[in-house]
């Protein structure tokens, strides 16, 4: 690894010192790391005491096929994969796993990011249904792959986003069937294209020669949630649906940027089954994806929107806030390889019981900097800046724009997470393989140091920053690491991770965090499972909760095998923590999660309560 660090760069080793307390870094890999580094560690003494606040004894690690959970805790499923919403759909098959027909009128698969909402006392769940796992899906299939009409229309029907109102008896949480507010948006839902980037000639099709409205969603991962009662569902690898029939067509470069292929890389196989997916014969189409969608999950015929204000790239999630100003403003990450971490800021004002319906159409994209010495700045997206002809061609080429003002290439931002306690806001980057080695797509360099500081980096880290004044608003801000993942029992080195990482909360690559109301940051990994080398001792992907004052991190569950941990939503009264359980059993065949025996493996939501009926973060 040492050949990929930098040395002797411009940190100030005698100021950053006296902030930091990693001694592993002091003692051992710290020497052949560099001074950025020096960044990680916690910002107040770890007292005993403050251990109280997690309320849980942690778990250990854990290989098993099912939710293990602290003493004091249960859990039971609330919706899995292919449950039917209405009363005239039916019941999940788990021989062939399902139709077309029936997928339309079920939960899609692979539940990622969702968010709870209440019309009186009702408690209605978004959802996201972000991809399907071909060996899975079509497990029923030789081939495991699309071999009919059938199963394109199944897997189109399985992606998007699902509505549906949940309720509580006798302890137990599930679907209210038939539901006024039970929706499923797929693939193919029309939607509205709003923002400065409708009507743009990138954005017209034959179908749609106007630019102004699309079909469908796809590859929702993360989730936002807004101050006026809306979802947002976040378009991630929205590239992989497309595919060339012709094999001759050369991709224009502005895609390639977005990782178009003509070839079918996973065999999904829409480009056959629906001709907006084939490239060569639609080269808009994917410009009309990699969007924020907005949803009204409580009016159920409202058409959804695609916010192109907020930029276009992989997006993660949708972390948002309102500044002092009233101005609403929107973390975002771009999970790729290389790509970088935004920031939207509202023209308008949100005022509490206005229509705010619009707010996400106007306002300005900003991309983020990060220097070694623990600062950094939001640098504005504007034609001036980037050099780009217009605002609407920023919000469609996002990554070329950021590009050009010199933006910090990162570890793959995944969720950002806003601390409710205080303005300081925190980022998972998940791991980066390519770091200190390969540039980005777009020709950037990956170079070793500030919130990136591991050549090849295997584990992730979670930077955190405080925006200069406490106001979302600031282009400067102040940033340090709030830990480092890694594998202490196998390394001694920088991969050891932080100072408070060890052999009992160890993992790897953080993905979702979100901030409970009492201020702990749940973490959720979408890592390695293989519990071998470099990862010997994690076992399954997991559920930890981190203390931003103590910087303490404790594991509090584990899932089933080739699972990842997603989405997580609360009750109203905090009783019930609902967690998505995504993909178990992924590679086929060692998962019967959740319903045992020799069952199909289903992504599924989980309700967690205590047994003493106690409040959950
Ligand atoms: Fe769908 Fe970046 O995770
Ligand atoms: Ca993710
Ligand atoms: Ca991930
Ligand atoms: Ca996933």
């Amino acid at each position: 690894m040492g050949g990929n660090v930098r040395e002797g760069d411009e940190t100030d080793f005698e100021s950053l010192s006296n902030q930091l307390l990693s001694r592993r870094y002091f003692a051992g890999g710290g020497l052949a790391f560099g001074a950025s580094a020096f960044v990680v560690g916690t910002l107040a003494p770890v007292s005993i005491s403050a251990a109280g606040r997690f309320g849980f004894q942690p778990v250990k690690a854990s290989t098993l096929d099912t939710i293990t959970l602290p003493k004091g805790f249960r859990w039971s499923v609330v919706a899995s994969w292919g449950d039917s919403l209405w009363s005239d759909g039916a019941q999940f098959d788990h021989q062939t796993r399902g139709t077309g027909a029936s997928q339309e009128r079920a939960i899609g698969d692979n539940n990622d990011g969702m968010a709870m909402f209440r019309e009186g006392d009702r408690n209605i769940l978004a959802v996201n249904n972000e991809y399907v796992n071909l060996k899975v899906f079509y497990g029923n299939r030789a081939s495991r792959k699309p071999e009919t009409a059938d199963d394109l229309r199944k897997a189109k029907a399985a992606h998007g986003v699902s509505v549906f109102e949940i309720a509580q008896e006798g302890g137990t949480w599930s679907i209210v069937n038939d539901s006024p507010f039970n929706r499923r948006i797929t693939a193919d839902t029309p939607i509205e294209i709003n923002g400065p980037a409708r009507g743009h000639p990138l954005l017209r099709t034959t179908a749609d020669p106007g630019g102004t409205n699309t079909k469908g969603t796809w590859n929702n991962c993360g989730n936002g949630r807004t101050p006026w009662g809306t979802y947002l569902a976040c378009e991630e690898n929205f590239n992989v649906y497309f595919a060339s029939s012709d094999e001759a067509y050369p991709i224009p470069s502005a895609l390639k940027r977005y990782g178009i292929k003509s070839k079918d890389k996973y065999g999904y196989g829409w480009a056959i089954g629906d001709e907006r997916f084939d490239v060569s014969k639609h080269p808009n189409e994917p410009n009309r994806a990699g969007y924020v969608v907005e949803i009204d999950p409580l009016r159920p015929t409202s058409t959804p929107k695609k916010r192109t204000a907020l930029g276009r790239f992989k997006h993660e999630n949708a972390e948002v806030v309102i500044a002092d100003s009233g101005r609403i403003v929107v973390y975002m990450g771009d999970d790729e390889r290389g790509e970088f971490l935004y920031k939207f800021v509202s023209e308008e004002r949100y005022v509490e019981g206005d229509d705010n319906s619009d707010l996400l159409d106007k306002g300005n994209l900003y991309v983020a900097k990060f220097a070694d010495t623990l600062r950094g700045e939001w640098l504005a997206l504007t034609p001036a800046t980037t050099g780009m002809n217009s605002h609407a061609e920023i919000c469609i080429h996002t990554r070329q724009a950021a590009s050009a003002v010199g933006a910090t290439t990162m570890d793959r931002p995944e969720w950002v997470a806003a601390n409710p306690k205080k303005t300081e806001i925190y980022c998972a980057l998940t791991n980066n393989r390519d770091r200190g080695k390969k540039p980005n797509k777009g020709g950037d360099a990956t170079p070793v140091g500030g919130p990136n500081p591991r050549a090849e980096n295997k584990f992730g880290q979670i930077v955190r920053w405080t925006p200069d004044g406490a106001d979302h608003e600031s282009t400067g801000f102040s940033w340090n690491l709030f830990v480092m993942a890694g594998n202490p029992t196998v390394h001694s080195d920088a991969r050891a991770g932080s100072d408070n990482i060890d052999a009992d909360n160890m993992f790897n690559s953080p993905d979702g965090i979100t901030f409970g109301t009492n201020g702990l940051l749940w973490i959720r990994t979408d890592g390695n499972y293989r519990n071998r080398g470099d990862y010997a001792g994690m076992g399954n992907n997991q559920m930890l909760v981190g203390n931003p004052e103590t910087g303490q991190i404790r594991r509090f569950m584990v899932g089933p095998k080739e699972c990842e941990i997603t989405g997580i939503a609360w009750s109203t009264d905090h009783k019930t923590l609902f967690v998505g359980i995504q993909h178990p059993g992924e590679k086929g065949g060692t998962s019967h999660f959740p319903d045992g025996g020799d069952s199909t493996p289903r992504s599924s939501i989980i309700a967690i309560t205590r047994d003493d009926g106690g409040t959950i973060g």
